[in-house]
């Protein structure tokens, strides 16, 4: 069996203390058979979090990227930088960069492109809001998402991704999607991807994100068309991080 991933989304979280004892933490439960820990701090604490993880198995994820690589652009980080510090994976068109600045599609794909020439792992982010899952149209909107990356670049982008699932309305709510609907959208991403490519989307890693606690996750991590976990607020305290890995280590 394929591990889970299991990502930490630290989010405006922290300091270098925190960080710190966060990760000496994490350096102990490194050896499950059943997930891999990706874990994505505030991006000033990157550089120092490769310093002290100690094992491969840890991987670093930066919370976002520029869509350039080097030039006039006061602020900002490139994707060869962030590869430069040992950084593998970026969270690219989260929903809170959406609404906060002002991301949108174009951007999106902007951003998916540096990452993938700069040899890193886009995660991409992509649910509907409250109105939109109300009218039943979460499906829809999914694939509009995905669809612009892949008309207005190609499919082959997809390939060696990762598709997060993350409806909207579901973060920082306290309310996750149930399992029968995270499963019906999963199917239906996998269905349209392969539609278009029957190959890319084998290497295509689905995840999904949005009030994980330690209730919810075992029914959601258990399913097969679940790759994975996006966790925020549950990953903030280590003691409540840690404490969703033992419920996964427990599994049978
Ligand atoms: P949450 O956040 O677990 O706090 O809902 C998930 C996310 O923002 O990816």
């Amino acid at each position: 069996m394929n591990k889970k991933i299991i990502i930490a989304n630290l989010k405006l979280n922290g300091n270098l203390k925190y960080i710190k004892k966060y990760i000496k933490k994490l350096n102990k439960y490194i050896n499950s058979k059943i997930y891999k820990i990706f874990i994505a701090p505030p991006i000033l604490y990157l550089y120092f979090s490769n310093l002290i993880i100690n094992n491969k198995n840890i991987k670093l994820v930066s919370q976002n990227i520029d869509k350039n690589f080097s030039g006039s652009y006061t602020g900002e980080i490139s994707g060869k930088m962030l590869k430069d510090i040992n950084t593998k994976y970026v969270i690219i068109g989260h929903s809170e960069r959406k609404k906060y600045h002002k991301e949108n599609n174009k951007t999106i794909l902007k951003k998916i492109i540096a990452t993938k020439k700069s040899n890193l792992i886009p995660i991409i982010c992509i649910g509907e809001n409250i109105e939109e899952y109300n009218k039943k149209k979460s499906k829809n909107i999914c694939k509009k998402q995905i669809q612009y990356i892949i008309k207005n670049n190609n499919i082959k982008i997809l390939k060696n991704t990762i598709i997060a699932y993350e409806p909207i309305w579901a973060i920082g709510t306290g309310k996750n999607a149930d399992i029968n609907h995270i499963n019906k959208i999963h199917k239906y991403i996998i269905k349209y991807i392969s539609s278009i490519n029957k190959n890319i989307i084998k290497k295509i890693k689905i995840i999904y994100g949005g009030s994980i606690n330690d209730k919810n996750i075992c029914n959601i991590i258990t399913n097969k068309y679940v790759d994975g976990l996006l966790i925020g607020k549950s990953s903030w305290k280590i003691k409540n991080f840690t404490k969703l890995l033992n419920i996964i280590n427990n599994l049978k």
